[in-house]
């Protein structure tokens, strides 16, 4: 696979993968990004010329799509609505991207018969019940758990999975996907949780937790994700799911007490707010299939040490995640978050 089109390159996870496939392969990568609030173009720079090329434009829009898949030779689709908060705000983008932009691009992938990898998310699957809450051995989301979205999000990437799965079966187009769980790292916009308690600590107020603060998410750094994408792209089955986790469950309280002691802190230091309506409880991947199947491991075993390395990033580049900040935080205070 000499030339690789991977949509929504310029996000946070997008764009590691870019990075991740210059440094591990020979293949030209044209980016295809609309570059919404949530893209970090900046995460691209330095990056070869003759190795890495930025599409601005919509992966709803044909096109601009057909001719990209015409002259690639695989895609990787990432581009994608990303943040749940925002979809119980305003649905509607997310309808458009995640359904209609995958379908647009399934479309031109069976009329260039291209191959395809899909990233999605483990919370397709809904949730789980506290470890403590389980009846008998605590369960963990495989690739045969049913489909059970809450939000308008996770319902727009399960009506994504589910074209893409479609599109296998009946016109036979070479695609995989892939769920995976909470990512951490660098380049992560400052909506999400753990940056947001980064920058919020930064900023001298108090870290912001919804609810009770026990609902847990299945951690893996956001390099890891990267390296299970590129393997399942070279070597995954056609038509097959991988579920791509490191075992990091932490509870929320938890990931933000680790942030507070970082900085000195009190542990008790914390803002309550309301909470997220339909909060999902717990995710956990069991990737078991990925790891014996394709044989890959993450090299981010240690929560602890990744979670240190990305508050340092986030310290050292305040430049770039100020600008988002004070209408990061509007958007939230408005909710009563
Ligand atoms: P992100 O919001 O940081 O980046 C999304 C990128 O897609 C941005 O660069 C944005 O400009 C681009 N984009 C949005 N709409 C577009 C459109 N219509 N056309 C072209 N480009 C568009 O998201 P992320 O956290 O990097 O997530 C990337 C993918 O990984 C998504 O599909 C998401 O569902 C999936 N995922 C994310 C996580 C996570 O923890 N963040 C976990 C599992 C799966
Ligand atoms: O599981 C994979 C998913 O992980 C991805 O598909 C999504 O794109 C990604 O955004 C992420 O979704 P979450 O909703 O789990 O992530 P978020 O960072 O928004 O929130 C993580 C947890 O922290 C969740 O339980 C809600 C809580 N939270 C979040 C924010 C922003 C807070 O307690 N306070 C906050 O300020």
């Amino acid at each position: 696979m000499n030339r690789i089109l991977v949509t929504g390159g310029a996000g946070f996870i997008g764009s590691n993968f870019v990075h991740h496939v210059v440094g591990n392969t020979d293949a030209q990568v044209t980016v295809l990004d609309k570059l919404t609030y949530a893209s970090t173009e900046e995460s691209l720079a330095g990056l070869p010329e003759d190795r890495v090329r930025l599409v601005v434009g919509d992966i709803a829009d044909a096109s601009v799509v057909d001719p990209l898949v015409e002259e690639a030779d695989a895609v990787v689709h990432y581009a994608a609505e990303s943040h749940n908060d925002n979809s119980l705000s305003d649905p509607g983008p997310f309808i458009r991207t995640n359904i209609v932009g995958t379908f647009t691009l399934l479309e031109a992938a069976r009329r260039y018969d291209k191959r395809f990898h899909h990233v999605s998310t483990d919370e397709v699957y809904g949730d789980l019940p506290l470890v403590e809450e389980s009846l008998g051995e605590p369960k963990r989301f495989t690739e045969d758990t049913a489909y059970n979205p809450s939000s308008p999000y996770s319902a727009s990437k399960a009506g994504s999975d589910h074209l893409v799965r479609a599109w296998v079966r009946s016109f036979g187009v070479r695609a995989t996907i892939s769920n995976c769980s909470n990512n951490y790292g660098p380049w992560q916009h400052i909506e999400k949780f753990i940056p947001r308690q980064v920058t919020e600590v930064i900023d001298g107020r108090r870290p912001r937790v919804y609810g009770d603060g026990l609902n847990v998410r299945d951690w893996i750094h956001t390099s890891d994700h990267s390296s299970a994408v590129l393997t399942i792209l070279d070597r995954g089955r056609i038509g097959e799911t991988y579920l791509i986790g490191a075992d990091g469950e932490r509870s929320n309280i938890d990931v933000v007490r680790a942030i507070l002691r970082h900085f000195g802190r009190d542990d008790d230091d914390i803002e309550w707010v309301t909470d997220r309506a339909g909060h999902d409880r717990r995710y956990a991947i069991e990737s078991g299939k990925l790891r014996t199947e394709l044989g890959w491991t993450p090299q981010f075993q240690d929560f602890e040490a990744g979670l240190a390395d990305t508050i340092e990033w986030y310290q050292a580049n305040e430049a770039w995640w100020r600008p988002a900040k004070a209408a990061t935080e509007a958007a939230y205070a408005a909710k009563g978050q």
